[in-house]
């Protein structure tokens, strides 16, 4: 299992539909195993292919974040096949990073796809659990949780996000100076 680079906002990546995985195999395994690896390192509730680089339809969830044992789903070629009611959630991303904001999505999904052993699989999801799911499958056809959003708070959340990049890079050459020392 290896950790891999998050991609972030903007890459191009992030807005593309993803064509399904034809068969699951050691490859896709290795794949499914590396984005657990890297969701629970970064430390994150949901991570699809397309934030590590890879155009497929692959998510993996643990709302747990790693925290509770068999919290763990995997979902390849997922499909919501049934969605019903509303809630309102504050959403993050991780590659969004520093910036959060309520979006509007179903109570509750049913959701149809293959697991990590390549066998079919349905899934009832509620409140936190269906909010990632939408938000991960979103992320398979190129949506962001910006997207949901007004003009307005996306263009306030611009802002903070490019603040907080900034940031982000103030910091990693700080510790490269640190560690050229
Ligand atoms: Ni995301």
């Amino acid at each position: 299992m290896a950790i891999r680079d998050i991609v972030f906002y903007p890459n191009k990546i992030l807005e593309q539909k993803c064509p399904p995985v034809d068969e699951v195999t050691d490859e896709v395994r290795q794949l499914v195993d590396d984005m657990v690896e890297t969701m629970y390192d970064a430390p994150g509730i949901g991570l699809a292919a397309p934030q590590i680089g890879v155009k497929q339809r692959i998510t993996v969830i643990d709302t747990s974040a790693g925290e509770e044992e068999n919290n763990l789903h995997v979902f390849i070629n997922p499909e919501i096949v049934e969605r019903e009611g509303n809630i309102r959630w504050e959403e993050g991303c991780l590659s969004i990073p520093g910036v959060y904001e309520n979006v509007d999505r179903c109570r509750r999904v049913v959701v149809r796809a293959l697991g990590r052993d390549g066998e079919p699989f349905e899934l009832e999801a509620h409140d936190l659990l269906a909010v990632c799911i939408q938000h991960e499958i979103d992320h398979l056809d190129g949506v962001l949780f910006l997207d949901h959003l007004s003009r307005l708070k996306r263009k306030i959340l611009m802002k903070k996000y490019k603040k907080h990049l900034a940031k982000l890079k103030r910091e990693a050459e700080a510790n490269n100076r640190d560690a050229g020392e």
